[in-house]
């Protein structure tokens, strides 16, 4: 195969080197020199590429429904917006051994049974290893192609021999294409081999899945470019040391990104959990002071999810705030509201807040539950097991109102949760057969209400 000329260029500068350097001449910044492919070849590609398309009009513009293929699997099609985008290209990215092939090889033999021909580019595994994978998967079907190769450049023929509807790169950082001299998984390879898949999926109208590994610090490894050149990044998480796993969606120019799937993951494969709840609320709870119950929402689905908060006197010289699955800051900031407008001393108090099932909460609708989870700690009140909290507090100490609260609420009632605490600034003009509504304007109001119980 024709070698294509290489260059290095300074990421920060645009300085252009022959060969790599460590350190860049032009602006000094170390580590920024990237292999690119020469541009007068890239120019040729560009220029045989350019198509005869004229600008339209917007209004003359005629709307083609994008085409959805459904990947047989909801908890996947919802964070996708409702399946694959025929000729889109999507990176799939997560931890190490968080399940990932387990995901992709579950949803390639669904889009089989569709009758959909599915070309699966295994750079990381064998092709036994990838067989006994599907065996476990219990994956029987006579349309998927496995293909043990790191080289992308012999994809091509191969593509045109299978004609797939769909091809799956597992991973990214494990292809090479012989254009650039660097190894596997650097910059310019990632970036190289993400921009010849993304060709592939618009010519050729193949949905493209790659695969992914993101760093401990919870980058997709080497390269942010991967972000900018794909049509969607799904991030799959979880905790190495549970079984669930959670699906969502970064970035997607077909979708919102606001939605998360669930998964339970078993040995034989990923499982759809279709009512969460029961996953994040621990069921032989007892109450406890600290812990108390919000309605979280998280896309277009309620989530209900337990906090506990663990506050005592420090041993230190200055207090520890340590959080799990909420935002330290926020945090932070529910404690000086508590100080200041509801008067408790915690400044000689080491405080833990942490949320049950390893959820992470970024929405605000969770600081009254929060608040009161550290109050009623601290005070060795408990809070009624059966009492929901919702609402978001502001500096002054008022309880500021929250989307979507009657189907946060719709939730808790069908959860058998029998009272809850909302947002009076909602306005809420409605009234729920099983479950008490107690209105509150201020953190004060909410937490009487709570320990009057
Ligand atoms: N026999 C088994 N029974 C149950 N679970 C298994 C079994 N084999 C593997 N697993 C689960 O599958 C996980 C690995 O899944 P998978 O290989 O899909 O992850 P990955 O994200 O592709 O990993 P990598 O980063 O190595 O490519 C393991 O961490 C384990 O939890
Ligand atoms: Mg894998
Ligand atoms: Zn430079």
């Amino acid at each position: 195969m024709k070698r294509v000329k290489s260059k290095f260029v300074c990421t920060e500068c645009g300085y252009e080197a022959a060969g790599y350097l460590g350190k860049c001449p032009e602006c000094n910044s170390w580590g920024t020199l990237v292999e690119e492919v020469v541009s007068d070849t890239l120019n040729n590609k560009k220029l045989s590429t350019i198509n005869d398309e004229k600008p339209l009009l917007i209004n003359d513009i005629p709307i083609n429904e994008s085409v959805r293929v459904s990947t047989n699997i909801s908890e996947f099609d919802r964070v996708l917006g409702g399946g694959l985008v025929q000729g889109s290209l999507v990176l799939l990215a997560g931890s190490p051994g968080i399940g990932k092939s387990t995901l992709i090889l579950q949803t390639s033999g669904q889009l089989c049974n569709k009758n959909l021909k599915v070309l699966y580019v295994s750079a990381e595994e064998s092709a036994t290893q990838v067989k006994l994978r599907a065996e476990r998967l219990k994956i029987n079907t006579d349309l998927l192609y496995i293909y043990p190769q790191t080289n992308i450049d012999s994809l091509d023929e191969q593509i045109n021999n299978i004609k797939p509807d769909i091809v799956v790169v597992d991973s990214i950082q494990a292809v090479y294409t012989n254009n650039l001299t660097s190894s596997a998984g650097s910059v310019g390879q990632v970036r190289e081999c993400c921009n010849y898949l993304m060709r592939l999926a618009k010519t050729k109208n193949i949905t493209v899945v790659v695969i992914g590994h993101v760093t401990k610090e919870g980058n997709i490894a080497g390269p942010k470019v991967l972000e900018h050149i794909v049509d969607a990044v799904i991030q799959f998480e979880g905790d190495k040391y549970k079984s669930y796993r959670i699906l969502r969606a970064i970035k997607n120019r077909f979708g919102t990104t606001s939605e998360v799937g669930i998964f339970d993951m078993r040995s034989n494969g990923l499982v759809e959990i279709s009512n969460p709840c029961e996953l994040f609320l621990n069921e032989n709870h007892i109450e406890t002071p600290g812990s108390v119950i919000i309605a979280a929402s998280e896309g277009s689905r309620p989530l209900l999810l337990e906090i506990q908060a663990l506050v005592g006197i420090t041993p230190y010289p200055a207090p520890r705030r340590i959080t799990n699955g909420v935002d330290t800051s926020r945090v932070l900031q529910i404690l000086a509201v508590l100080e200041k407008r509801v008067g408790l001393n915690l400044s000689k108090q080491d405080v833990y807040v942490n949320v049950i099932g390893g959820m992470n909460i970024s929405e605000p609708a969770a600081d009254l539950g929060i608040a009161v989870a550290i109050a009623t700690c601290l005070n060795d009140v408990t809070v009624n097991m059966h009492t929901v909290l919702i609402g978001e507090i502001g500096l002054s100490g008022e309880i500021r109102p929250v989307n979507d609260l009657e189907k946060r609420i719709y939730e808790a009632e069908k959860l058998g949760f029998t009272h809850a605490i909302v947002p009076k600034a909602n306005n809420l003009n409605k009234s729920f057969e099983k479950i008490k509504i107690s209105e509150v304007n201020r953190i004060t109001d909410a937490i009487i209400k709570i320990t009057k119980e």
